[in-house]
């Protein structure tokens, strides 16, 4: 976003409503009891289990549709899913018009107008996934795509991407940090035992996992994809010329326990650098103090609804801009409340690199670390498996420790051996002692003589060292949809997401699947803003013509129309059991998330048990799967999804499994089994 506009028209907000997340919280409130018996002419739904009336031909609650194909029909404004809960303001511009932008999906303001009491739904979203457009078969011919990954990778595709080493804690500024390196350098860290960690570490081990270890079916589910993404010619105008290059975009996902400090922590990098006005300021310190939480002054920037406010907590990813010296920084701050960790969780899909913000305070850190409570460890986990390999520890509240090092030291051994375990490496995780309160450590070097000891650079300075993404300018279109607005009076439909791949501008035709239609883009928007192009790594809003809005949907993909995404539900995955979740049996029923969708699954096979070290196969057909073991299952989802093999596409080939509000397993898929025609 450019200087001048203000920032808060920028801000954005990610919902996603879980299906254990479908009642509305309090941080200590407990998941209601859910009732047993299923009323007469009620329908249960099958992610949320609510009973629906039976007249409803989609889940009051969580939007999941009921029954097979349904006409287009019955997808009223209600219920097309969506999560991306854009201020109307940020609709305004030139994709739609100002007063006629329709969020589709219910709003912030929804979920704080409704309900607050405990045990009340909560429709602070509507699910993502909407199904059963018809889908005939895809314009252009299929791909048997084998780009961007290779079947050497390792483990979730953690080995081929950046690992660039980026230690900043106790060296200073780097100068090696500050320069641009290629990726995929590797650093051997294997001496690298600064915290007395795992030595083999459960994650890294399965680095070595290799896809030999598929259960050996050929892939001939593709049939008609005949042209090759690698085959695919970019034409000039998608790469970015030297000249026009300005700042790399840098998608940053604040992430941590909640309360750990992550939203003042973003409020105050933005006004610091400018980006919130000193009035603006002011005004949230006065209403935050006449609430009496004066303390969240900052946080209230990215805080935005009522509800928010009122009960101290982040709820939704909100979406704010600063430009570093190097980056133009999207900060996408996240909801710390395990209710809410399928909204972060749409958040961090989008990271490039992300800060994991720790509350120092005594008690407070280890709360954090819990293994069943505490956040800390699942949004590592999962940022990780997202493909997030550069990192930023944010250890926050210091002030609430007396800055003392021993205790930073304590948080480093303790943290660190969990994240090498998660398959992080030491040279690409920055450990920053800060005060996000009391302004320590964030743009300068700290003022407080207490924090004497520390040598590395601030935040701001760790933040430019990140080595900038790599975006897959030349490669055929992939924008994995996270939000739809519509503006029925003009008739306009605008789908919004990260580019992942390519490149599109006015006039590009698309293919919109799953329903597998041809629109044209009519515009295009950035940060608020009409853009020209939008390339690989932009955030953007792209308005189309030629296309019903009913065939626009969160959790669809917007592709190149030679190089169609495929649709299936019958998918076999590589898992990894995470530490302390429940085994995973033949039968299981699970939420299955990818990109932005999610569907129920069931787990139709378990066809083999690696060994988490070697990848060799340990056992075959297994009954069940344990935490900390990885397998090759094959899951069938009740509806289809946009999907491709990891191997060939990754950020549409990643996927994580939850069950009863945690998640059990990070995977990826390995092999489409049946794709839907
Ligand atoms: P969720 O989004 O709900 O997970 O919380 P959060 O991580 O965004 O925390 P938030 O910014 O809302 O802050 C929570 C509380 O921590 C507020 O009372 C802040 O004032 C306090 N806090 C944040 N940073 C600091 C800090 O550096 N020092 C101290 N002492 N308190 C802080
Ligand atoms: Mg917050």
């Amino acid at each position: 976003m450019k200087m001048g506009v203000n920032w808060l028209t920028a801000l954005m907000h990610v919902s996603f409503c879980l299906p254990t997340e479908c009642y509305l919280f309090h941080k200590t409130a407990e998941t209601p009891p859910q009732k047993e018996t299923i009323k007469h002419s009620v329908w249960r739904c099958s992610i949320c289990t609510y009973d629906n009336d039976e007249t409803m031909s989609s889940c009051d609650i969580c939007g999941v549709l009921h029954g097979p194909l349904l006409n287009n029909s019955i997808y009223d404004k209600k219920r097309t899913a969506n999560i991306f809960d854009l201020k109307s303001s940020r609709v305004s511009s030139t994709v739609v018009g100002r007063d006629e932008a329709v969020k589709v999906s219910s709003m912030r303001s929804d979920s704080s107008n409704q309900s607050t009491e405990k045990g009340k739904h909560n429709r602070l979203d509507e699910i993502n996934i909407l199904k059963n457009i018809e889908v005939g078969p895809p314009a252009g011919s299929r791909t048997s795509d084998n780009c961007s990954a290779s079947v050497q990778e390792g483990w979730l595709g953690h080995v081929d991407e950046s690992s660039v080493a980026v230690n900043l804690r106790s060296s200073g500024k780097s100068s090696l940090s500050l320069m641009p390196k290629e990726r995929n350098v590797m650093v051997d860290d294997s001496s690298s035992s600064r915290n007395g960690g795992e030595a083999n570490s459960l994650t890294s081990n399965l680095e070595n996992i290799s896809f030999a270890a598929k259960s050996g079916h050929s892939n001939d589910a593709n049939p008609g994809r005949a042209i090759s993404r690698a085959q695919y010619k970019p034409e000039k105008w998608m790469l970015p010329e030297k000249a026009e290059q300005s700042l790399t975009q840098l998608n940053l996902a604040i992430v941590g326990h909640v309360d750990s400090g992550k939203s003042t922590l973003s409020g105050r990098l933005l006004h610091l650098l400018g980006r919130i006005s000193q009035k603006e300021m002011h005004k949230y310190e006065k209403e935050a103090k006449l609430q009496g939480k004066g303390s969240f002054a900052y946080a209230w920037a990215l805080d935005e609804s009522a509800e928010e406010r009122e009960r101290g907590i982040t709820m939704t990813v909100a979406v704010a801009y600063f430009d570093s010296k190097r980056y133009h920084v999207v900060v996408l701050d996240s909801p710390g409340h395990k209710d809410f960790v399928p909204n972060m969780i749409t958040g961090a899909t989008q990271a490039d690199a992300s800060i994991l913000v720790i509350d120092a305070s005594i008690g407070s850190f280890e709360a954090g670390m819990d293994g069943t409570k505490g956040q800390t460890r699942e949004h590592a986990q999962l940022i990780r498996s997202f493909g997030v390999d550069q990192l930023i520890v944010a250890v926050n509240k210091m002030d609430a420790v007396d800055y003392s090092k021993e205790r930073f030291d304590l948080i480093i051994s303790q943290l660190g051996a969990f994240l090498r375990s998660c398959g992080f490496k030491d040279s690409s995780v920055s450990w920053i002692p800060l005060s996000a309160v009391e302004n320590q450590n964030l743009v300068s070097a700290p003022s407080d003589f207490r924090l004497f000891w520390y040598l590395g650079p601030n935040l701001l300075d760790a933040i430019d060292s990140f080595q900038p993404p790599t975006r897959e300018f030349s490669k055929p279109l992939i924008m994995p949809i996270c939000d739809v607005i519509k503006s029925p009076s003009q008739g306009q439909v605008s789908a919004c997401g990260k580019l992942e791949a390519g490149a599109v501008r006015s006039g590009s035709k698309v293919l919109v699947m799953p329903s597998a239609t041809i629109a044209t883009v009519r515009s295009l928007e950035r940060d608020s803003e009409a853009c020209p192009i939008g390339r690989a790594g932009d955030n953007i809003a792209v308005s189309l013509n030629g296309i019903d809005g009913n065939h626009v949907m969160a959790g669809g993909v917007l592709c190149h129309p030679d190089f169609p995404i495929a649709f299936a539900k019958h998918l076999e995955l590589k898992v990894l059991v995470l530490d302390g979740a429940t085994p995973i049996l033949i039968g299981s029923q699970l939420e299955f998330h990818i990109h932005h969708a999610k569907e129920a699954a069931r787990v139709a096979r378990i066809s083999l048990l690696l060994d988490s070290k070697t990848g060799k196969v340990v056992k075959k057909a297994p009954r069940c799967i344990l935490a900390k073991q990885s397998a090759v299952v094959e899951v069938i989802l009740q509806e289809a999804v946009c999907v491709e093999e990891f191997s060939k596409c990754k950020v549409l080939g990643r996927v994580f499994l939850r069950t009863l509000g945690r998640t059990v397993a990070v995977g990826i898929v390995t092999r489409i089994v049946e794709e839907q025609q």
